[in-house]
């Protein structure tokens, strides 16, 4: 597979079409209007400046990138593809509209796979008609950076597929592909999205201050990041997307999104995307 599209130029698409891009694929990316394409391609631009700047690409190469990459609002540019990957907002309705559109206009062998992280994958494959040739491939933030990808099967994806999708995220991204059924959270966010909540509760009950709690999990596990920044970082309104979700599929009621997190979201305070979460930016 070296034709690849990518539904979606916010951050995820972005990163994912760069990713594909910098492996020597010939990228597409779709967006609903120009100037949302535009700013797509400059991301994809901002992030191999930083990968320049930060002696991981050469100017040669991330111009070459970029070479490879194209943006476009109309969904015939994608007849070609050999594999589409969708990363568009986690409405339920919208990745069924956008998966039917994309089975109307590309090849009957083509993968469509979607990045979502929190939708059952089986709900946007049912609005085609090759659910079997459909996948979630679930990459992470930042995606340059962060090497996994979970590899999600429905109950109807045949084995080929799969095995396609996998074989393009180890050997040509060079990502770590894990492979996990169709369930809420998968693998990374089952454990993760808890956690974050979690959190969020011992700040809110006044248990411990947001910057303590941070520097625990930092000091004290090695994580990179402590869970409020990393919240701001992933958005509170994705965060308690994947929240609710969890708790839609398991009913569990330590997996209920904390008050705390929905009303931040009501506030607008999503995090460093709107420059005020649990920190201001
Ligand atoms: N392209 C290539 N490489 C880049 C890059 C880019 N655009 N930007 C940074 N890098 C490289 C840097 O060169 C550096 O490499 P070395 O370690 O080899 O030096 C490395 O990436 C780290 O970059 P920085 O030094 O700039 O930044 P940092 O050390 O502060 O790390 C971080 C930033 C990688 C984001 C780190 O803080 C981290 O790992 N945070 C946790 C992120 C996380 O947990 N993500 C998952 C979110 S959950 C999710 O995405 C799923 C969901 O569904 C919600």
């Amino acid at each position: 597979m070296q034709k690849i599209g990518v539904i979606g130029g916010g951050t995820m698409g972005a990163g994912i079409a760069e990713v594909c891009a910098k492996a020597g694929s010939d990228v597409v990316i779709l967006e609903v209007k120009q100037e949302y394409a535009d700013a797509a391609r400059q991301r994809v631009e901002k992030s191999l400046a930083k990968a320049v700047a930060k002696n991981k690409l050469s100017q040669d190469d991330a111009d070459a990138t970029l070479g490879r990459l194209r943006v476009t609002t109309d969904y015939a540019d994608l007849g070609d593809r050999e594999l589409v990957i969708e990363a568009a907002p986690e409405i339920e309705s919208l990745k069924q509209e956008i998966f039917t559109q994309l089975d109307a206009v590309v090849g009957d062998d083509t993968i469509l796979a979607t990045n979502t992280s929190s939708i059952p994958v089986i709900k946007v494959a049912t609005a085609t008609k090759r659910p079997e040739r459909v996948v979630g491939v679930h990459f992470f933030n930042p995606v340059p950076v962060m090497p996994l990808v979970e590899i999600i099967s429905t109950l109807v994806t045949n084995d080929e597929t799969a095995d396609a999708v996998t074989s393009y995220v180890r050997d040509t991204l060079g990502k770590t592909a894990v492979r996990a059924g169709d369930r809420s959270g998968f693998i990374v966010n089952a454990l993760l999205i808890p956690y974050l909540c979690q959190a969020i509760r011992m700040l809110d009950s006044g248990y411990a201050s947001a910057e303590d709690i941070d520097a625990a999990m930092k000091g004290g596990c090695g994580y990179p990041m402590g869970p409020l920044t990393l919240i701001d970082t992933i958005g509170l309104d994705i965060t308690l997307a994947a929240a609710e979700s969890l708790y839609a599929e398991f009913a569990e009621p330590h997996l209920a999104p904390p008050a705390l997190l929905r009303r931040m979201v009501d506030a607008g305070q999503l995090g460093r995307k709107s420059g005020r979460g649990f920190y201001s930016y």
